[in-house]
Order: structure tokens, then sequence, then C-alpha cells
């Protein structure tokens, strides 16, 4: 498997760091887009329903757009972990930290791992609520499906924005290191 990795990174760099940065910006992007556009656009219409309705169409293409870039920035970060090779600049095979620079971005690497769990789980709890929110506006329970929404616009998503944005600016730190 590490050989494959290793091969991978070797031929196709460039094209993976590419995955990685796009990915991120579809997924911070797309967020940013729904948050501050969209749903300000659809804040506008008159009829409760409506709002409701239109919201978690929004929301519901958003989650689907952005679900295999999720993936893509895993897969693509393992290569560079692999392909990089930040492990074994920083520790050596006794185990003991060899480069202390080299551990300092390692750890920047497990801050960037951690980021991606908190934000992927972040966004299942939204799927999870969005698609309850759904089932509640088909059943007519407008007032109910308020409740199921709103934390996603009001902190859910800017949560996943701020995490994001910090991913992407250790993303930077890393690639200058
Ligand atoms: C799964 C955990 C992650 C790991 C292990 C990881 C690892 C890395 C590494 C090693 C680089 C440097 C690439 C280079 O040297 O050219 C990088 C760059 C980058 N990462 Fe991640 N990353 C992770 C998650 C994320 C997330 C969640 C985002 C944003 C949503 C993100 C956004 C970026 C961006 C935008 C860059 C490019 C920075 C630049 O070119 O200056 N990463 N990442």
């Amino acid at each position: 498997m590490k050989e494959l990795i290793y091969t991978l990174f070797a031929n196709y760099k460039d094209e993976i760091i590419f995955l990685h940065v796009i990915s991120a910006v579809i997924w911070v992007g797309g967020m940013i887009a729904m948050r501050y556009a969209a749903h300000q656009s659809i804040q506008q219409l008159q009829s409760p329903f409506e709002k409701l309705q239109r919201t978690s169409y929004a929301l519901k293409r958003l989650f689907v757009i952005v679900a295999p870039f999720i993936i893509i920035i895993l897969l693509t970060a393992i290569i560079m972990l692999v392909g990089f090779g930040f492990h074994s600049a920083a520790i050596g095979a006794d185990g003991n930290v060899i480069n202390r620079y080299a551990m300092h971005l390692y750890n920047i690497v497990h801050l960037k791992e951690s980021l991606w769990t908190i934000m992927t789980f972040n966004y299942l709890y939204m799927v999870v609520k969005r698609n309850k929110a759904q089932k509640l506006i088909n059943s007519g329970d407008l007032v109910a499906a308020k409740v199921a929404l709103s934390p996603i616009g009001q902190y859910l998503v800017p949560i996943n924005i701020a995490l994001g944005t910090l991913a992407i600016y250790l993303g930077v730190i890393l690639q200058a290191g």
C-alpha cells in the first residue's frame, strides 16, 4: 500500500495537491455562499413554508455537492502525509524526536486531521438535522421544522466555515514549511 502511495505521489504530486486545494475551496466556499448569499436571499420570501422549503432544499444541494470533496480531502491528505514523509522527518526509528521543526509540522498535520474530523461530524449532524426538518416540513409542522433548521444556519455552518478557514491557514504553513 505504501509503495502505491509513493508511486502516486511521485507521478501526480501537483494533481494531488490541486485536488486537495480545490476540495477545500468547494467545501468552505460552498458553505459561505450558502450561509451569506443563498440564505439571505431566501429570507426575503414572504411565506414561512416557502422559506423553510427553499432553505432545506438549498442545504440538501450543498450537502450533496460537498460530500465527494470531503472524501477527496482526506484521501489526498493521506497521500501527502506519506509522500512528504512528515512522520519519518520528525520521529526516528527508535521513536524519539529527531528534528524539532519537523515535529512542529507533524503536530500541525495532527491538528488538521482533528479539524477534518470535527468538520465531518458536524457535517453529518447537519445532514441528519436537515433530513429531520424536511420530514417535519412535509408533515406540515413548520414550527418544529424551524427549530430543527435554525441551528444549522446560526451555529453549525458558521462553525465549519471557521474550522475550514483555520485548516486552510494551517495548510499554508505546511506548504511553506
Ligand atoms: C485530513 C486532514 C488534513 C491533512 C492531513 C492535510 C494536510 C495538508 C498538507 C500536508 C498540505 C501541504 C501541501 C503542500 O505542501 O503543498 C495541505 C495544504 C492545504 N490544505 Fe490540508 N490537510 C487536511 C485537511 C484539510 C482541510 C479540512 C482543509 C480545508 C477545508 C484543507 C485545506 C488545505 C489547503 C487550502 C492547502 C493548500 C495551502 C497552500 O497551498 O498554501 N486541508 N494540507
